[in-house]
């Protein structure tokens, strides 16, 4: 089986994307699967990257694909699944016909649903969410308000751009400071905690808007939930069969105020990974129960990640992510040893359910 294994990308997840591929390229089958690397630049160019996980991990300094004069081709029709790429030296050669997408990108222009968008154009099948869920979980905003919809319980928040502010501060930083302190501050459309803010001071609260619009235009502003911070991962099932989740992990803060970028991915102090996460089979039972919902409620396919706050009475669903990292510190990956599927197995079967 041939995968077109997409990476990198424009958006400021690129270097997690990147850690992510190297992930995967480690630790894919190769008795079954033949990859065709296809590491996207931060300016979005698609070029030919060597089969190789070598220096595609976190490190201080976050992996980076480097354009190399080479340019990858998608097929030109649905009439064709054969990829081309032009080397650096100018020639054209043909890559073969690819049988599925890998598209492991987080954030916009990638986990947002528009290179979804041009697998279906041209009639590529592809590992993970279709151009719905995955628009749908790439945007805070919009994500709640189909949860909530479908009468799962989300943070109280309020969503503003710079017109609605320009246009009616007054009414609006009512509505911000009737939620109360403290509140996150986050942009609607970003990932691994890029741009968000935790505001436990009025005063504070320009400056993390600046924050958060630098990323996106538009920002949201959340009640923050007192209560642990526990997260389990989805899979499709097969043939229609409801979805399957994990276990809980748990993200447990001991000196830091979230689990921010730093935390996530340059190991700085004050947060661990606990997982499987203890909260008790009936607590368990019920976040599953919940997380299924909210993957059925998006329309989604594939894969997930859901993370909530745990009150201790309720689940609050903080957010969706339709292509969670896959970086070996991970969660995604962590919650599904704990339960039984490898990392290799994990691939093989995203693989598998977007062949299907
Ligand atoms: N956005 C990051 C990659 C995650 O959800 O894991
Ligand atoms: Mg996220």
């Amino acid at each position: 089986i041939r995968v077109a294994l997409f990476f990198g990308g424009r958006s400021s997840e690129h270097g997690i994307s990147c850690a992510t591929a190297g992930g995967v390229l480690g630790a894919i089958d190769r008795s079954r699967y033949e990859v065709i690397p296809v590491g996207i630049t931060p300016d979005g160019i698609l070029t030919l990257q060597p089969d190789d996980a070598t220096g595609l991990t976190l490190a201080d300094e976050l992996p980076v694909v480097r354009e190399n004069g080479t340019r990858v081709f998608l097929p030109e029709s649905a009439a064709t699944r054969e990829f081309t790429v032009r080397d650096a030296d100018g020639t054209t050669r043909s890559l073969g016909e690819v049988d599925v997408a890998f598209p492991i990108l987080h954030g916009p222009f990638g986990e947002d649903g528009t290179i979804q968008g041009m697998f279906e154009l041209v009639g590529l099948p592809y590992v993970g969410n279709g151009v719905l869920a995955s628009a749908l979980g790439m945007d805070k905003h919009f994500t709640k308000t189909v949860l909530a919809g479908a009468g799962i319980e989300v943070a109280p928040w309020v969503t503003v751009t710079r017109a609605r502010l320009a246009q009616d501060d007054d009414l609006w930083r009512r509505r911000i400071t009737g939620l109360g302190l403290p509140v996150f501050v986050k942009p609607a459309r970003a990932g691994s905690s890029v741009g968000v803010t935790k505001v436990k001071n009025w005063d504070d609260l320009d400056a993390a808007l600046d924050t958060a619009f630098a990323e996106d235009h538009t920002v949201l502003i959340e009640q923050a939930i007192v209560g642990r911070e526990v997260e389990c991962a989805v899979l499709q099932g097969r043939d229609n069969a409801p979805p399957r989740v994990s276990v809980a992990g748990e993200i447990v803060l001991t000196t830091r105020e979230f689990y921010d970028f730093d935390a996530k991915y340059h190991d700085a102090p004050g947060v661990e990974l606990v997982c499987p996460a203890d909260i008790g089979d009936a607590a368990l039972a019920e976040m599953q129960r919940i997380a299924a919902r909210a993957f059925d409620a998006i329309g989604g396919a594939g894969l997930a990640r859901v993370d909530f706050f745990f009150t201790g009475d309720t689940f609050v669903l903080n957010e969706i992510n339709t292509m969670p990292g896959f970086t070996p510190i991970s969660m995604f990956p962590a919650c599904w040893l704990a339960s039984g599927v490898t990392y290799p197995e994990l691939i093989d079967e995203l693989i598998t359910l977007g062949l299907q």
